[in-house]
């Protein structure tokens, strides 16, 4: 079977880019894979988090993940830490891989900024946890937005080097073709790199310091519009074809986030809107934002008056989750020789 395994960072409000890159492919693959979606609150802690803030980002993350359709019943939604097998395998993948592909993560180095001697270790091996995240699950399929390419190739190279390095055991083990699967990953649709709608060179991000650089999925309706209409933009009308959209960073993104979210290509959406006022496409996007975001709002803000309903649902996914980690966890143990 094909397994799908992906989650998120509770470190804030999730945006706009968290939604159209990952959320939405997440929501379609339920119908047609077996999906593990977490929360992923041991990567959180690579930085600082307020131990209050962090409780209830859990919480939001999950309500978020709910409201825009991941159905608990279809799914496997839990977060990280309840399975501590996500651990263990992080160690055993922090002995596979080397320091040299570490060193080449591009994540890293923009994270830990200038002062890299005080960056946490858990930051520098963050890549061996992810790929632990997904190789529990042995996941032959991961959706994510563009910014996570770089860790799924450090995931193939980790599954590659322990098939490698332990062949013997694992064709002993009755498994011909290597223990875990070159994972691919799934990066798709017209926003799977969604920009600051202040500075169209920058991704969006919940660490940019302006709020108007993104739309959070708490945002209320007011607040949609009015960062749509504020967003920056040049001066010159839309074109009618993609190939206009080259060099004009701003409109290429309000263009492809209006695609994605209206579900139509953006040949479709400029070919509707080219030539015409920037406003009048503007106003359109306001309007398409609070139609699709508004609910999901309101979905999450009744999801979250019960933490009862989200603490059940992570309770019971994480339960779920064990089955498949302490199996894969058994068999990982006796491929390296570690008694159990
Ligand atoms: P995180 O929490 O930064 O982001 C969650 C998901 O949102 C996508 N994303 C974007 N997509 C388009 N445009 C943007 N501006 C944008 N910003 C974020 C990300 O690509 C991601 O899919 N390392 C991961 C979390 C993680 C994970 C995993 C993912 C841990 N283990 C296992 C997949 C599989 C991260 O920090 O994502």
């Amino acid at each position: 079977a094909q397994r799908v395994f992906s989650g998120m960072q509770p470190t804030g409000n999730l945006h706009l880019g968290n939604y159209l890159g990952a959320l939405v492919n997440w929501v379609k693959m339920q119908d047609t894979h077996d999906c593990v979606y977490c929360v992923v609150d041991m990567h959180a802690i690579t930085m600082w988090q307020d131990p209050a803030a962090l409780k209830s980002a859990i919480r939001e993350v999950t309500a978020a993940y709910l409201a825009a359709g991941l159905d608990p019943k279809k799914s496997i939604v839990f977060n990280q830490s309840k399975v501590a097998e996500h651990a263990e395998l992080a160690w055993v993948f922090n002995c596979v891989a080397r320091l040299g592909w570490l060193n080449r993560m591009t994540q890293f180095k923009e994270k830990a900024g200038k002062d890299r001697e005080n960056a946490s270790v858990g930051l520098y091996a963050y890549p061996c946890l992810m790929a632990a995240d997904i190789l529990l699950y042995r996941a032959t399929h991961v959706p994510v937005g563009e910014d996570q390419k770089q860790h799924l190739e450090l995931t193939r190279d980790v599954a590659q080097k322990f098939n490698n390095d332990f062949r013997p055991q694992i064709e002993a083990a009755g498994f011909a073709d290597g223990f875990f699967p070159m994972t691919e990953p799934v990066i798709q649709g017209p926003a799977t790199r969604v920009m600051s709608l202040r500075d169209g060179s920058k991704k969006m991000s919940k660490s940019d310091a302006s709020d108007y650089a993104r739309i959070n999925l708490t945002d209320d309706a007011d607040a949609i519009a009015q960062k749509v209409r504020k967003a920056k933009t040049d001066p010159e009308p839309l074109p009618s074809e993609p190939k206009g959209l080259e060099g004009r960073s701003e409109a290429e993104n309000l263009v492809g986030i209006y695609a994605a979210l209206s579900e139509r290509s953006v040949e479709a959406v400029l070919a509707e809107f080219g030539g015409g006022q920037f406003s009048t496409f503007k106003n359109a996007l306001a309007d398409l934002a609070v139609a699709k975001l508004a609910p999901l709002n309101a979905d999450m803000r009744r999801l979250l008056a019960d933490p009862g309903f989200v603490d059940g649902v992570l309770k019971d996914g994480a339960e779920r989750a064990r089955v498949i980690a302490a199996e894969t966890m058994n068999h990982v143990k006796d491929i390296v020789g570690l008694l159990r």
